[in-house]
């Protein structure tokens, strides 16, 4: 990344919901539209986080505070931002702050196909809790996986 394109991550906002919903469409199963994400930034449970350099938003994580869990429900990062520790670092930001809100657990499920996406949960603990099979339209199976804080 050059030093030009310094990264922030901050809570998203109406404005980010163009930007959010391409991401959802080109880079996760396309579930969640520009009107449910809307919704989710008025639900005091759910947290959306970007990560911008410059003008652009490189990536979003989506999650829940259920309790004291964190369900996360979704992350990516636009695809010319890859491999440059824009995820890392938007999920490091996105732990540390539901630590700070009281919890001690987060959950997730994956495709078990999905190699980058569990490689990176696992670089911050995650362990593989269950796979449900046949879980996803296409057959494929969902990883379950935790880190207890
Ligand atoms: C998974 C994803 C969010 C990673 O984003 P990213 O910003 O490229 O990730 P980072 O550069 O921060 O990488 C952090 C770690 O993740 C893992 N990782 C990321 N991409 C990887 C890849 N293509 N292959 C293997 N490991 C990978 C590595 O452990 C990496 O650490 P390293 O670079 O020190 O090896 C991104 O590939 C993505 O948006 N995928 C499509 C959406 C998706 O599947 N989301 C998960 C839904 S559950």
């Amino acid at each position: 990344m050059a030093s030009s394109d310094a990264l922030s991550i901050r809570p998203a906002t109406t404005r980010d919901l163009d930007a959010l919903a391409r991401i959802e469409s080109e880079h996760l199963s396309g579930t969640w539209t520009r009107d449910a994400l809307a919704d989710e930034l008025g639900k005091s449970f759910a947290r959306i986080r970007v990560a911008t350099a410059g003008e652009s938003v490189c990536a979003f994580v989506h999650g829940w505070l259920v309790a004291d869990e964190l369900h996360v429900l979704n992350v990516a990062t636009h695809g010319e931002w890859r491999r440059r520790g824009v995820a890392r670092a938007l999920l490091e930001a996105f732990f540390v702050e539901a630590r700070g809100s009281g919890s001690v657990k987060a959950l997730l499920e994956v495709r078990a196909s999905n190699g980058p996406a569990i490689a990176l949960y696992r670089s911050f603990g995650f362990i593989d809790d269950a796979v449900r099979t046949r879980y996803y339209s296409n057959g494929e199976d969902a990883l379950l996986m935790s880190v207890t804080w």
